[in-house]
């Protein structure tokens, strides 16, 4: 638990009826907002720089969503056979269909190799090869010589890579004495009158104290909001909490109406089935029991990159051809493989498939169906992690005192789609690179300005105004009736219809809000105000989403629009966004 020598306690009677709130003061050099793989990696970066550092997360760091990733991590290591990180930038580029940040991209791909050996030194421990290497399996649009060959790029820990990497990180980081607020539920950035960012406001869930952490550098690792939707791969706590305070202190979002669909989800529960399955030689099938990625995308077939894939089976149930009672879902193979590949790459799936789905993946396919997985979209950042904001024309101001990193971020290294295991890759390179500019722009032990007078009194006011909510909506059914929308009206495929729809469906779920009810008024482990605070920056983001995907009337990427089924360049590609901050 953290240390809190230096903290001063006091107390503001900003509460409802005249209760106090007891608000404690810290100081750091920089603070980090979540403990997920972006998270970590900056925080363990800036504490070996020597920055006085606090990690502030609502979970226990392992179990932040990073924990889940199965399949792997992208870099041109070459460890099984050719590979460049040109092939690697190319494949990116191609995969984000033309609107990643090109600059960026090459700094990712670049970097990815000094940044897995870099874990292989803190100890992550990867499979390995018979000859002692990182094991690299296939992933989807990874190829080999600008598209020719299937390039073997995606390091590996069996399936459970992000479990491998989020330990490790989180012990280098306690070895390096950075500090950790665990489970303390961030309400708001301190923003001051000339719009740079002073720190964060946090709810201490186990003891009920606000804790006001004063920072040179705020870093927003909050991850992605796929819980916007019905049925996602995310964790319950994957809400989004860096982005909606982002639009609360009045900064953009960008790219969010690229909401990725990972092919395979197992139908009805939603838990991820990685595709380093279909790397290792897993398929699809539909009724028929035919392999019909062979008709969508003859030479990748089953590898092809996520939006190709999650498309030809949307098509393939609509056009009557799914599995199952309803003919509503796909069949995913493993059964052919032999039961000790599966074993030794494949074990954190098997048992996942046997106890979601029932299915001994020896034996038996998987029902899969696509789900929602990640988003493209987040705050603006330039390669260095700065939060950027646009000042005139084409060209961008950075925001001081304020970073993003990881699927929070909108760097934009993945464009309009993103290659499945380039998201584990982005957390590390972003990560370190925020700390990398962290120790160059912020001098260890600077002495903090005085905070502008009431720089938190929004913060608690809302705060407290959620608390005493007294409607007669649970927050749990205006959840699920965002989620029901999200997910019919803003899926794999859009129209201008069934999207307007959804923009004015949302319009009336946002209008109910106000007569949300939250029943326990407790400040101590209170989730009904936990879940009240995460369903408010849900919505948040679903209304920047659907109306993003709305006004966009072009196909790219995951955005899939039926009205508008060719790309727009002309229309809709724009210049990198971020060149003058550079
Ligand atoms: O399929 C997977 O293992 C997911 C990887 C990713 O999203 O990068």
């Amino acid at each position: 638990m953290p240390a809190t020598a230096s903290a001063a306690p006091a107390s503001r009677p900003n509460g409802r009826n005249g209760s106090a709130y007891t608000v404690i003061d810290h100081d750091y050099d920089v603070i980090v907002l979540g403990a997920g793989g972006a998270g970590l990696r900056a925080t363990l970066g800036m504490a070996t720089a020597g920055l006085k550092t606090a990690c502030i997360s609502k979970v226990f760091p392992t179990r932040s969503h990073t924990v889940a990733a199965q399949g792997g991590i992208s870099a041109s290591l070459g460890n099984m056979g050719p590979d460049d990180w040109r092939w690697h930038m190319y494949d990116t580029v191609k995969g984000s269909d033309w609107l990643g940040d090109q600059d960026a991209i090459e700094y990712m791909c670049k970097e990815a190799i000094p940044a897995i050996i870099e874990l292989e030194h803190f100890g992550v421990p990867f499979s390995r090869t018979e000859a002692g290497k990182i094991y690299q399996r296939p992933f989807g649009g990874m190829t080999t010589d600008f598209g020719k060959g299937i390039a073997q790029r995606t390091c590996a820990a069996a399936d459970r890579t992000g479990h491998a990497i989020l330990h490790t990180l989180y012990h280098q980081s306690l070895k390096h004495r950075a500090e950790f607020f665990i489970e303390y539920f961030v309400l708001d950035l301190i923003m001051d009158e000339d719009e740079v960012c002073r720190g964060a406001l946090a709810w201490n869930l186990s003891d009920g104290t606000l804790h006001r952490f004063r920072a040179h550098m705020t870093v927003l690792a909050t991850g992605g909001y796929g819980r916007a939707y019905f049925s996602c791969t995310s964790a319950h706590t994957c809400t989004g909490d860096g982005n909606a305070m982002a639009l609360r202190a009045g900064l953009p979002l960008q790219d969010m109406e690229f909401v990725q669909f990972h092919p395979t989800g197992i139908y009805g529960a939603g838990c991820l089935i990685t595709e380093g399955s279909r790397g290792e030689g897993g398929y699809l099938t539909n009724a028929g029991g035919e392999r019909f990625m062979e008709r969508y995308a003859p030479s990748a077939k089953d590898l092809a990159s996520r939006d190709v894939v999650s498309r030809a089976m949307t098509m393939e149930i609509r056009a009557g051809r799914g599995v199952g009672p309803e003919k509503d879902h796909i069949y995913l193979h493993l059964e052919h493989l032999d039961a000790a590949l599966l074993h030794e790459r494949l074990p954190g799936i098997s048992e996942t498939a046997k106890v979601f789905a029932g299915v001994d993946v020896t034996r038996e396919p998987i029902p899969v169906l696509p789900t929602v997985h990640y988003n493209m979209g987040g705050v603006p950042t330039n390669y260095h992690g700065e939060v950027v904001r646009p000042k005139d024309g084409d060209t961008d101001a950075v925001v001081h005192g304020l970073m993003a990193i990881g699927e929070a971020a909108c760097v934009s290294v993945h464009g309009a789609n993103r290659l499945g295991s380039n998201s584990l890759l982005d957390l590390v390179v972003f990560g370190r690179a925020a700390a990398l500019r962290c120790a160059e722009v912020v001098k260890p032990g600077t002495p903090h300005k005085p905070l502008p007078p009431g720089a938190v009194d929004a913060a608690i006011a809302r705060f407290d105004r959620l608390r005493h909510a007294k409607g007669d909506t649970p927050t749990a059914a205006l959840r699920l009736e965002m989620q029901k929308i999200m997910q019919n009206n803003c899926a794999v495929f859009r129209t201008a219809e069934v999207l307007d729809e959804g923009v004015r469906l949302l319009g009336e779920t946002f209008s109910k809000s106000a007569d949300i009810r939250v029943s326990d008024r407790s400040l101590i482990w209170n989730s009904d105000l936990v879940e009240t605070l995460e369903y408010q920056n849900l919505l948040a983001q679903a209304v920047v989403t659907i109306n993003s995907a709305a006004n966009r009337k072009e196909s790219r990427g995951a955005h899939a629009r039926e009205d508008f089924p060719a790309r727009n360049d002309d229309e809709w590609l724009k210049p990198g966004r971020c060149i003058s901050t550079r």
